[in-house]
């Protein structure tokens, strides 16, 4: 009988392998993970290991979504806004889709015009995600997910092994932890979260009207190919300027050659604290107010610019500015950029990444 039961135990097992470009590698399934705290509710997927929606009380108490994304998994692996997913191998731009490392030359693979963005064309927001713990439930509910990029991947060297935990935690926090480690060569990694929050609800329009402040008082300038060109600018007297809290619509008609926001801010911080007030949003009718605390150095913020009637969740049309992203995250094509705060992960030195989400809803 043992003999029976171990010899089934191992044909299920061969079953979850198969062959991907000619090699065996584990057959991951896709799925759905839920996690729960009280009011607060989080559903994330392994593709991309992607936030699919969180749900939180407004100042009424009522329940809402707010994340922009699809209902099913299927439609998240035919995305093409990067809907709630962690991007890498190196998030944002890398101008030329090529850098020098240690004297040896690498050519990525490009998929914005010359340039890589977002790891490239299947970057780690495309790809399965294995699960590595899943607890629903309890003081800290968490789902861990792991994925080895492998040597060469989208041209990047070395293997790397990256881990995204999801945390709800305190009430209504949401930690984000990345972390990656190089397991034989020196590589650039840079990951992130590019969900797209609504905090007035996903489905309630845009978030023109929402107000926000930027801890960050200076930016990284970008050519007309959102590259840095390596000088940083005050924010002082352009539309920029967040460092008090303003309405997100105010100045965008000011940004038309992107649309809207599509910018890296030098986060402020405070000298000797590693953790640092990135953002703070404001949205007034649903009383609702969103801070993240990160350890990053920058913070992409996107106003959603080039949204075109991607149909999302119940059959809602998300139009432009219909979310903003809050990217912490390292300075774009910091690669390229030796003056930059290094993005350079060794199989000695680690990465890790931390994100608090904190969420409250009051009458004001
Ligand atoms: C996949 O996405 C494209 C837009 O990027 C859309 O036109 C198409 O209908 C989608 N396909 C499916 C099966 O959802
Ligand atoms: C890519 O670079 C080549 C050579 O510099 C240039 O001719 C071409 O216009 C560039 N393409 C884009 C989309 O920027």
């Amino acid at each position: 009988m043992k003999k029976i039961f171990v010899l089934l135990l191992c044909l299920l097992h061969l079953a979850s392998f198969g062959f991907v470009n000619g090699s065996l590698v584990e057959k991951e399934k896709i799925g759905i993970f839920e996690l729960k705290k009280g009011d607060i509710s989080l559903k994330v997927t392994n593709w991309g290991a992607s936030i699919m929606s969180l749900v939180i009380p407004d100042k009424n108490g009522k329940l809402g979504d707010v994340v922009l994304g699809y209902d099913s998994v299927k439609e998240y692996t035919n995305d093409s806004t990067y809907f709630g997913a962690t991007v890498g191998r190196v998030a944002n731009r890398i101008g030329g889709a090529q850098f020098t490392l240690n004297r040896h030359h690498y050519k990525l693979v490009a998929n914005e015009g010359n340039n890589t963005l977002h790891g490239g064309s299947r970057g780690f927001s495309d790809v399965i995600w294995k699960v590595k713990r899943y607890q629903r439930e309890g003081p800290s509910p968490t789902v861990t997910f792991t994925y080895h990029s492998f040597d060469g991947e989208e041209g990047f060297p070395g293997d790397l092994l990256a881990t995204v935990s999801y945390i709800l935690t305190g009430k209504n926090q949401l930690v984000i932890i990345m972390k990656a480690k190089a397991l034989n060569k020196p590589t650039p990694v840079n990951l992130a979260n590019h969900a797209y929050w609504n905090i007035g609800n996903q489905n309630s329009g845009n978030i023109l009207n929402e107000v926000i402040q930027i801890f960050g008082s200076k930016i990284t300038i970008v050519d007309n190919k959102l590259i840095p060109t390596g000088t940083f600018a005050s924010v002082k007297g352009t539309p920029y300027d967040f460092l008090k809290p303003q309405i997100i619509g105010t100045r965008i008609n000011q940004l038309a050659k992107t649309k809207g926001y599509d910018i890296n801010y030098v986060l402020d911080g405070e000298k000797g604290k590693n953790i640092k007030l990135a953002a703070k949003v404001f949205d007034k009718k649903s009383g609702r107010t969103l801070e993240l605390y990160t350890n990053a150095p920058g913070l992409q913020f996107y106003t959603g610019n080039y949204i075109m009637d991607v149909k999302g969740k119940n059959g809602h049309v998300y139009q432009a500015h219909a979310g903003l992203c809050l990217e912490s995250q390292a300075f774009p094509d910091s690669v390229n950029h030796p003056d930059f705060p290094s993005t350079i992960v060794t199989p000695e030195k680690p990465y890790k990444h931390y994100m608090l989400f904190k969420f409250s809803a009051k009458s004001h």
